[in-house]
């Protein structure tokens, strides 16, 4: 890809993303291209592919757009002439969009960094900023009335659903598992404990211990 497709794309998606607070950004997906592109080098990986996929990752996502066949990522893809490995890059979209917590793993390198990179954006310094935002957004408390505890069991953290701690146990701590690359994992891991000092933090604060 060459500096002006890039600065190119750049400026589309930063007018594309300019009316969205879901927490699809233009920051999230320059923070999910930054991390796939330096995952990418560790890795060994097509940079080009990993660059594109990476930054076209969220144009079509069902929470912002009603378009079909990923038809927002093929129209950028056209417009700067990008069509040798546009068929690779929908299908890393694809796998990557594919919604839930159980979603796919792709089945190519390129796909597995791109996955890896949407996925540390929500843990770490970053994603506790993300969650709380989104917790915000949706009128929720910040914890509840009884104090979670680290590794809580299922029927216990189902009754604090409506709080954002709750979404540290029902998502965030289990993410460092589903790493598909070695410098994910790694990387994943510091993000990893950073939350759980974060959470212990937080835990003796409410105590007013500290
Ligand atoms: P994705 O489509 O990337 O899986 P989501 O739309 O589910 O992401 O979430 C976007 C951001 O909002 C993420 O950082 C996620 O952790 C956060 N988020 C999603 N659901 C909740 C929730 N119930 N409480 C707090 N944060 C949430
Ligand atoms: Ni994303």
């Amino acid at each position: 890809m060459t500096k002006e497709v890039l600065d190119g794309l750049l400026s589309d998606l930063q007018e594309f993303f300019k009316n969205d607070y879901s927490g699809h950004d233009y920051n999230h997906t320059m923070r999910v291209y930054k991390l796939a592109y330096n995952i990418a080098i560790q890795e060994h990986a097509n940079l080009e592919i990993v660059s594109l996929a990476a930054l076209l990752h969220d144009v079509d996502d069902v929470k912002l757009t009603q378009s079909i066949n990923y038809q927002n990522a093929r129209l950028l893809m056209n417009k700067y002439g990008i069509d040798k490995v546009q068929e690779e890059v929908i299908a890393i979209i694809q796998d990557v969009s594919f919604n839930g917590n159980q979603s796919k793993s792709p089945s190519t390198l390129e796909g597995k960094i791109v996955q890896d990179a949407d996925r540390l954006d929500a843990i770490g310094a970053i994603g506790i900023a993300r969650a709380f935002t989104f917790g915000g957004n949706h009128n929720r408390p910040l914890y509840n009335d009884e104090n979670p505890v680290l590794n809580m069991d299922e029927a216990s953290y189902r009754q604090h659903k409506s709080s954002t701690i709750n979404h540290f146990y029902e998502k965030l701590l289990l993410l460092k598992d589903m790493m598909n690359t070695d410098t994910a994992k790694e990387l994943a891991y510091q993000r990893h404990q950073f939350m759980k000092n974060y959470l212990e933090e937080f835990y003796d604060e409410i105590e007013g211990k500290k």
